[in-house]
């Protein structure tokens, strides 16, 4: 099948839902069993085998089940661990791939508060971090020590939107015995599998374009079977669990992802094409432009590009880009993106940098292209520029 049947298809389980298509929100905290065997038998299924098999609430009731058969069948894993935030997603792959004395090795392109886990809690735990530059490669290899577990990657970076050699870095990685996990929230996985690029896990903020539509919070890691195992036992040992209403509203986003993201996808790459030509605009940061850096290996590795993309400008300041974007009418102030709507925010990325630092001018914009008729967009973008020269 391919993605786009897939996405229709996958977690739909007629008997599971009583005859309707969509899975309802199943609530539950207790389960009532009717003997003390069936009991056994439904926790060790579920706790043993990793059955879908109704236990307690707490770690999932048919409305996850349908959301993590859909995702793991899109991403090629063996199964989804779900988590309560997209941030919640990547701390619980990482936890599941370290203990004290570890080493890890993080993409300094990385979402910032994934940055501040590793700096913060997790060197209390005893986990050091070493930061590699995005563009590394098989370079990754030097940077490997006796005590690495994990190589870390998020392709492309949220802000500075370069694209990793996955291939290269899971075949550096491997050799040491270390897993790989990339943060693919950028792409989702219709337009990128990191699981079939190599990596172990793959790492989704579904409240960006699983969801869709802005109301919703949630996280998933899809991964191999050996890597995926590690998941749910951190899962279950932190407690972890996710509102059913979240994993309904993520289930019901993702039927409709593929014509989201192909508006996405043509909306964005218009307005790139439209900014790159814009006496202000140094560069755009989006992979799908042939002129990207990163554009080679976004051909090989990717099947598609989102909505959000960087904006460079040749000169720049903190008033006149504020000015810019307190006078936007279609594109909102706000963090987060992968909605129905256009977003803006400044774009600072140099501060957290340590390994490749980012010389490019500051502050900029990041933008998240939605699904409204690009005319108007380039319409408020005109007059936002014009108030940005003059302020400048
Ligand atoms: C690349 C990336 N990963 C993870 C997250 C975290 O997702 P959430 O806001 O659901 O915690 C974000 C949020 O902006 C993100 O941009």
């Amino acid at each position: 099948m391919k993605k786009a049947t897939k996405i229709i298809r996958a977690g739909l389980d007629k008997k599971r839902n009583a005859g309707a298509v969509n899975t309802p929100v199943v609530r539950a905290s207790t389960v009532v069993f009717e003997s003390v065997a069936a009991m056994r038998d439904a926790t060790d299924r579920a706790t043993k085998n990793r059955e879908k098999v109704l236990y307690y609430g707490r770690r999932g009731t048919p409305t996850h089940w349908t959301l993590q058969e859909a995702l793991t069948a899109l991403a090629g894993g063996a199964d989804t661990v779900l988590a309560p935030s997209g941030l919640g997603a990547c701390t619980l792959a990482i936890l599941a791939c370290v203990k004290a004395g570890d080493h890890i090795l993080v993409t300094d392109s990385v979402y910032e508060p994934t940055r501040n886990f590793c700096a913060g809690f997790l060197k209390r735990f005893g986990v050091e971090t070493s930061y590699y530059d995005p563009l590394l490669a098989e370079g990754v290899a030097a940077l490997l020590q006796s005590n690495t577990t994990l190589v870390f990657c998020e392709s492309p970076g949220s802000l500075t939107f370069e694209i990793q050699d996955i291939p290269a870095i899971a075949a550096a990685a491997h050799r040491h015995g270390a897993k790989v996990a990339v943060d693919n929230t950028w792409a989702s996985p219709l337009f990128c599998n990191p699981l079939a690029l190599g990596a172990d896990l793959s790492i989704e903020a579904g409240t960006k374009y699983i969801v869709g539509h802005s109301d919703a919070v949630i996280g998933a890691v899809t991964g191999t079977a050996d890597a995926i195992e590690g998941v749910h036992r951190a899962s279950a040992a932190l407690g972890i669990a996710v509102s059913p209403d979240d994993a309904y509203l993520a289930t019901r986003g993702l039927r409709t992802l593929a014509v989201r993201l192909a508006r996405h996808q043509d909306n964005a790459l218009r307005i790139a094409l439209w900014l790159q030509q814009r006496p202000e605009v140094k560069r755009v940061l989006y992979p799908a432009l042939p002129s990207d850096p990163g554009h080679g290996i976004w051909k090989r590795d990717f099947s598609g590009a989102s909505g959000l993309l960087g904006v460079v400008f040749k000169q720049t300041s903190a008033a006149a880009v504020a000015a810019l974007i307190d006078g936007m009418e279609l594109f909102p102030l706000g963090y987060s993106w992968g909605g129905f709507e256009s977003l803006i925010a400044p774009l600072a990325p140099g501060g957290a940098r340590s390994a490749r630092p980012w010389a490019e001018p500051a502050p900029g914009i990041r933008l998240h292209i939605g699904l409204e008729d690009t005319e108007d967009l380039m319409a408020d973008l005109d007059q936002g520029l014009a108030r940005f020269r003059k302020a400048l």
